[in-house]
């Protein structure tokens, strides 16, 4: 299911003295099974993108196609003029359909732990399917299976979920949305606050994720992630796309890193050092240490 943005701009408390935009004439096209990952200064818009992409937020102007579901809030003029009642007719027309759009695009939060509520990991996952019409026994199936795809196994079901580690809690959460079998996942910084190994082992989850057919669309600031993982990179700066390519295209402009205070991913910063002692590197092959050395040992045959 491909997500398209056209025009979308969107403004926090219109007209009261906090009023703030934060997604400026945004024009992108999430492909059909996309990983694309969200980067920008903190404060440039990425929550809010994310937010749009299952209609927590509806644009203040613009359109969203999110597979079928079409968001518009495109101008409507009337004698040359913006027309305001057709507008905000417009606006307060709810969403059709709007929970089955919720089951195809699932968001986990940057603090997930918010979104776990019931008092067993098994009630919490199973509350979605259940939601959205499941009988008790179909809906524990799913959330088997969701489990079993997140590592937590049987002996998690009767646990609470307030009183699992920060990773796990996110597990959980990630099951909930899993057992909808969504069309799309989207993760606010996914990783923030997790440990180097909890860190690695959850990227590893995102990815089985992703190769089993699920879109993953997250924001971070991890820029070793962005390298080894995604397959785009969405460079905002103050609510505007700078940057939407591959992220060696990105990791090689200097000037916008510098821009937008990222960090090149140190295992590319490295192979800029090897280049300038004379090792003919192919940075296009580099995403992590295991590739870095498997370009050096090409270089050096
Ligand atoms: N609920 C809100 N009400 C008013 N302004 C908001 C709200 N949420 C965000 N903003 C403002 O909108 C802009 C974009 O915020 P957003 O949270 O999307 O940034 P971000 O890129 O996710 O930042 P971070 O990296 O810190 O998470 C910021 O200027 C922020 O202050
Ligand atoms: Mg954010």
């Amino acid at each position: 299911m491909s997500i398209k943005f056209e025009k979308v701009n969107y403004t926090y408390d219109i007209g009261l003295p906090s009023e703030k935009v934060a997604l400026r004439d945004i024009s992108h096209i999430f492909s059909d099974h996309c990983f694309t990952a969200l980067i920008g200064k903190t404060g440039s818009g990425k929550s809010t993108l994310l937010q749009h992409l299952n209609a927590l937020i509806l644009p203040t102007s613009g359109k969203i196609s999110i597979g079928s579901y079409i968001i518009d809030f495109s101008l409507e003029y009337k004698d040359g003029k913006v027309d305001e009642r057709k507008m905000k007719r417009k606006r307060k027309k709810k969403l059709k359909d709007i929970k089955s759009l919720r089951k195809k695009v699932g968001i986990v939060f940057q603090f997930p732990e918010y979104q776990l509520f019931e008092e067993t990991v098994l009630k919490d996952v199973m509350f979605g399917p259940k939601n959205f019409g499941k009988s008790e026994e179909e809906a524990k199936k799913v959330s088997y299976e969701a489990l079993k795809q997140v590592d937590l196994d049987s002996s998690y079901y009767e646990r609470s979920p307030f009183e699992l580690s920060g990773g796990e809690k996110r597990r959980v959460a990630i099951a909930g949305i899993l057992a909808l079998e969504p069309d799309v996942l989207v993760l606010d910084e996914p990783t923030v606050g997790l440990d180097a190994d909890g860190e690695k082992n959850f990227l590893n989850l995102i990815k089985d994720i992703y190769s089993r057919g699920t879109s993953i669309i997250l924001s971070t600031h991890n820029m070793d992630l962005v390298l080894k993982y995604a397959e785009n990179a969405l460079l905002l700066e103050d609510g505007k796309i700078v940057l939407a390519d591959r992220p060696h295209v990105l990791f090689k402009n200097e000037e916008l890193l510098k821009r937008s205070v990222l960090r090149k991913p140190k295992v590319l910063e490295f192979a800029d050092e090897l280049i300038k002692k004379g090792l003919p590197l192919n940075v296009e092959n580099i995403f992590d240490i295991p590739s870095l050395a498997k370009e050096i040992d090409r270089c050096k045959r």
